[in-house]
């Protein structure tokens, strides 16, 4: 079989080799739960490497180690801050300020809160996918209590003007949560900089293992423990800890933060070639989002007119081209992109949103079989729609 060409690295990314070779000796040989560290010298090693481990997630986010918990990923970091501060805080308030274009595992703990009697209020997003920071600003009363703003959007690569949102919470006494799965390890993060006193990341989606993250809580923040039992990760976080996905994790973010600059040029140059390669070969295509340095540097979201996303993104992976839709993390919902209604691309072409996401085991070589491909399956399902005007 022809090697397969991947572009969903905003879904999942391959596990860096050297990643692998620090995480194996982990399953079998350091096996040992670190939780019995002061009478074990087994425990006592892997814990050393999963102090090292967070000593390197700090270092990647200017953070201090006491503020970094690892749980089992984006997913968990998202709840466990949304929910932990609502619960903990609802004594001085229950207004959330959060926006349409979150992941779903920002938007579903937020309907929970709402069903429990917390009021959410959505800050608007421009066409780009962009919130205007006065914007959030007009939403905060004395009753907010929390802002999850994502740092970059998953879909469209939008990335927000945290640093500025940060400052406005923090001035209003108001705890700022940020997800920062699509951005950890490929854009600089710096906590104290940006003003963020939660942070949630994945190790996925930076070439470390999956079912594994953080959550960075700034120190001295008030917040109810996310899972209840033994009192691992100082009581807010219980359960042994997956210690072979840890120190992927953090070997990971010693790689990332040593290479990340190196990379993202090198991926954004592939992803401007390869959209410029498209946009000539192909007629009636757009771009969903904002072109320029406030996207991420591997994300392309765009539209082909008069094609449903779903059956060329078929068409493409039995040539070996693997291409994530609208939304590879709620993959096979029939529901149009949440984000790309919040950004109003028309009804249209609300099925016709198609990502590519390009990373760091992306070569250059791969631009024009791509291309060549796409044009094909296009040209074949446009001859085949009832829709598309033949002969455009
Ligand atoms: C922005 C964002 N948040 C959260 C998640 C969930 O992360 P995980 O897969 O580690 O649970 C994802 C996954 O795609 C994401 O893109």
């Amino acid at each position: 079989m022809n090697k397969v060409i991947y572009l969903d690295n905003a879904a999942t990314t391959p596990v860096d080799r050297r990643v692998l070779e620090k995480m194996l000796p982990f399953f079998s040989e350091k096996f040992a739960n670190p939780a019995t560290k002061w009478t074990s010298s087994l425990s006592k090693e892997v814990d050393d490497y999963i102090e090292e481990a967070r000593e390197n997630i700090a270092n990647l986010l200017n953070a201090d180690v006491e503020e970094i918990y690892f749980t089992s990923g984006g997913t968990e970091s998202d709840n466990a801050a949304i929910k932990g501060i609502a619960w903990a805080n609802r004594d001085k308030g229950s207004e959330i300020i959060s926006t349409h274009i979150e992941h779903e595992a920002v938007l579903r703990p937020l309907e929970t809160l709402a069903r429990q009697g917390f009021t959410i209020k959505f800050v608007p997003v421009d066409s780009k996918g962009f919130v205007y920071p006065d914007e959030v600003k007009k939403l905060i009363t004395k009753h907010t209590i929390l802002i999850s703003i994502m740092h970059a959007n998953n879909e469209i690569g939008s990335i927000e003007a945290i640093e500025e949102i940060g400052k406005i919470a923090r001035e209003n006494g108001i705890y700022f949560h940020t997800d920062a799965v699509q951005t950890v390890g490929h854009v600089p993060v710096d906590v104290k900089a940006m003003n963020i006193d939660l942070l949630s990341l994945s190790a996925h989606k930076f070439y470390g293992p999956k079912g594994v993250g953080a959550l960075f809580v700034r120190r001295d923040t008030n917040i109810a423990p996310f899972m209840e039992g033994g009192g691992q990760e100082r009581g807010l976080r219980s359960g042994t800890l997956n210690s072979t996905g840890i120190v992927g994790l953090g070997e990971a973010a010693k790689i990332a933060k040593a290479e990340m600059a190196f990379n993202e040029e090198r991926i954004r140059k592939i992803r401007d070639t390869l959209f410029e390669s498209i946009q000539r070969e192909i007629p009636e295509v757009y771009l969903n989002g904002a072109e320029g340095e406030k996207r991420l540097s591997g994300n392309l979201n765009f539209v082909i007119k008069g094609i449903r996303s779903e059956p060329l993104l078929t068409t493409m992976n039995e040539r070996g081209i693997v291409i994530g839709g609208g939304s590879a993390c709620s993959a096979g919902s029939k529901e149009p992109s949440h984000v790309l209604r919040a950004i109003a691309v028309p009804d249209d072409d609300l099925f016709s949103g198609i990502r590519m996401t390009i990373g760091k085991f992306n070569s250059e070589d791969e631009v024009m079989p791509i291309v060549i491909n796409l044009k094909d399956a296009v040209k074949k399902l446009r001859d085949l729609s009832p829709f598309w005007m033949k002969g455009d």
